[in-house]
């Protein structure tokens, strides 16, 4: 399979390029080199250029799509571009080229407003067939990004997978990220069943297993096969304390 990977040299993609390399054939972007491109095609250039989001589409079955701007606290000055204009313009490159999957980095901040309890329906954990609610701006740009593909798989030019990925390292830093953390093995996992899976829409919280179960992933179980490997308990009595990751840019 011909995958297009955005955002190739961030966080993200630096962590997960290992995971895909040897089953897929891989474009790799980015406005910078990343790393772990030796032996993938690798097109430098910024996607808000029409143009370049066009040539870069072109002759890939799937595009997995990264790049953005990941920081919740951030003020729309700083999220319009990279999370609302250039997802639309990928969207709208990928439907005249012909590609045929679509996966979408969204995050559990499209699902952040649940975070304290107080905020659920029930008590249980958070669930993906509740209705977007996310705590922050960058949340929202999220939840922009799921609809703007739906609109794509709902017409039929591409199907889309929107994995709401947890926080993602290589080692979960403190306890504070036993609610979201996303290990590497977990990440590169999620991305490869998203390439296949026999879905036409759908949005999936992925991370990886821990006993805060504050996220649901039956939805992922369900539609992906996803059964997260690695776990924050492993690590959880060898790091130090923390706050949950969760929405501490929540603000009016
Ligand atoms: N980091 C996490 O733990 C986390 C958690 C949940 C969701 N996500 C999502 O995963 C994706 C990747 O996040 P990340 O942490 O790797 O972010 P990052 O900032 O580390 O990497 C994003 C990359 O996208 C590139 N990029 C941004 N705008 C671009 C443009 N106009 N043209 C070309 N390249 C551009 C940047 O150069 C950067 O290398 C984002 O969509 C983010 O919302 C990340």
């Amino acid at each position: 399979m011909r995958v297009l990977v955005t955002g190739a040299a961030g966080g993200v993609g630096t962590l997960l390029l290992p995971q895909l390399a040897g089953d897929h054939h891989l474009r790799l972007t980015d406005l910078r080199p990343p790393e772990h491109a030796e032996g993938h095609e690798v097109m430098l250039g910024d996607l808000a250029d029409p143009a370049f989001t066009e040539r870069l589409c072109t002759d890939v079955d799937a595009v997995v799509h990264l790049a953005a701007n990941p920081r919740p606290g951030d003020d729309w000055d700083q999220l319009l571009g990279p999370n609302l204009d250039v997802p639309a313009r990928i969207l709208s490159a990928a439907a005249r080229t012909g590609v045929r999957r679509v996966v979408l980095a969204s995050s559990v901040h499209a699902l952040g407003g649940y975070h304290p309890p107080s905020a659920r329906p029930d008590c249980g954990p958070i669930r993906d067939t509740w209705p977007p609610h996310p705590c922050c701006r960058y949340g929202a740009t999220k939840v922009f990004g799921e609809a703007a593909a739906r609109v794509y798989a709902d017409s039929g030019a591409f199907s889309v997978v929107c994995l709401r990925l947890g926080g993602c390292q290589p080692v979960p830093p403190t306890r504070g990220w036993c609610d979201t953390w996303l290990g590497p093995a977990d990440l590169g996992q999620a991305v490869r069943l998203a390439l296949r899976a026999d879905v036409r829409f759908g949005t999936y919280t992925i991370t990886s297993a821990t006993s805060a179960a504050v996220f649901d992933l039956d939805a992922a179980r369900r539609d992906l096969g996803y059964a997260p490997i690695q776990s924050c308990d492993t690590y959880r009595d060898a790091i130090p304390d923390g706050p949950s990751t969760m929405c501490r840019a929540r603000r009016p």
